[in-house]
């Protein structure tokens, strides 16, 4: 167990990717708080972190409500002490082509995806900074190279990527190492939703013949919000099967 008493939240918590990063830090050890959008589906996530035997809490939280997200960090300081690790992972997609983009589907995306990484990467920090001590997880996609349908997508994700490399310069004075993953194709709601012709177009892109699963990029955040990772920081890291090489 590596992560033994190490307080943490994961953002987007209810289902999917995040739902099984919060359940392998719970495994190794950590006190892991739910945060979604989505208030039963977090509870779920929450009971079955229970169940592992370390605390938990949830909170309907919109990570791109900047109040919300306060509120979110005082009840995780009154209910679970200081904040470790944090891995944001809420994420949304709203995939148009560039010329039929509307304008709410672009400022969606961008509040979700990367105004909400900023909300809780600033206000987990205040905490971190004081303790010289701390780790960020942020998800951003192979996407952030380009995508055709996901101009705004692509944009959040690659703007994660800014956030991640600007702060892990700025944090890594005081032992906070900040990361970006890049998840390739994996089997969630949000990717089952495709047409079977196109999830098989997508898988044919992929070396390993397969679509990935939650809990190949949970195994690496649990390393990286490991001590074992204290040395590594401002890095992208890709989990796609070998989808760019
Ligand atoms: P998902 O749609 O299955 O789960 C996303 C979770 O985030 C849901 O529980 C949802 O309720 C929550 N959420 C959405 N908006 C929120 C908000 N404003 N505040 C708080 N929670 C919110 O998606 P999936 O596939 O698990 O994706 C997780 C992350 O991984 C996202 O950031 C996504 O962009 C990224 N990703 C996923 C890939 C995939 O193939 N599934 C590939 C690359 C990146």
């Amino acid at each position: 167990m590596r992560l033994m008493g190490k307080n943490a939240v994961v953002t987007g918590a209810g289902r999917g990717i995040g739902k099984a990063v919060a359940l392998k830090l719970a495994r190794e050890g950590a006190n892991t708080a739910v945060c979604d959008i989505n208030p039963e589906e977090a509870e779920r996530t929450c009971r079955e972190i229970k169940e592992i035997g370390v605390k938990s809490f949830h909170r309907r939280t919109n990570v791109a409500d900047r109040e919300d997200v306060e509120r979110l960090f005082q009840d995780f300081a009154e209910k679970l002490g200081d904040i470790d690790i944090l891995v944001n992972n809420a994420g949304i997609n709203r995939d148009s082509m560039l010329h039929k983009m509307t304008l709410e589907q672009w400022d969606e995306v961008i509040a979700v995806n990367l105004t909400g990484t900023f909300n809780c990467t600033q206000v987990a920090v205040r905490s971190m900074r004081e303790r010289n001590s701390g780790r960020i997880i942020n998800i951003s996609s192979v996407s952030w190279l380009g995508n055709i349908g996901q101009a705004n997508y692509a944009a959040s994700k690659a703007g994660v990527v800014g956030l991640t490399k600007t702060a892990a310069r700025e944090l890594a004075r005081k032992n906070i190492t900040v990361n970006a993953i890049c998840p390739g194709f994996i089997s969630t709601d949000m990717t089952r939703g495709v047409p079977p012709k196109v999830w098989d177009i997508m898988v044919s892109k992929i070396p390993a013949g397969k679509a990935g699963e939650p809990e190949d990029v949970a195994n690496l955040i649990a390393f990286l919000a490991s001590d074992e990772a204290a040395y590594i920081t401002g890095e992208v890291i890709g989990v796609g099967g070998g989808m760019v090489i």
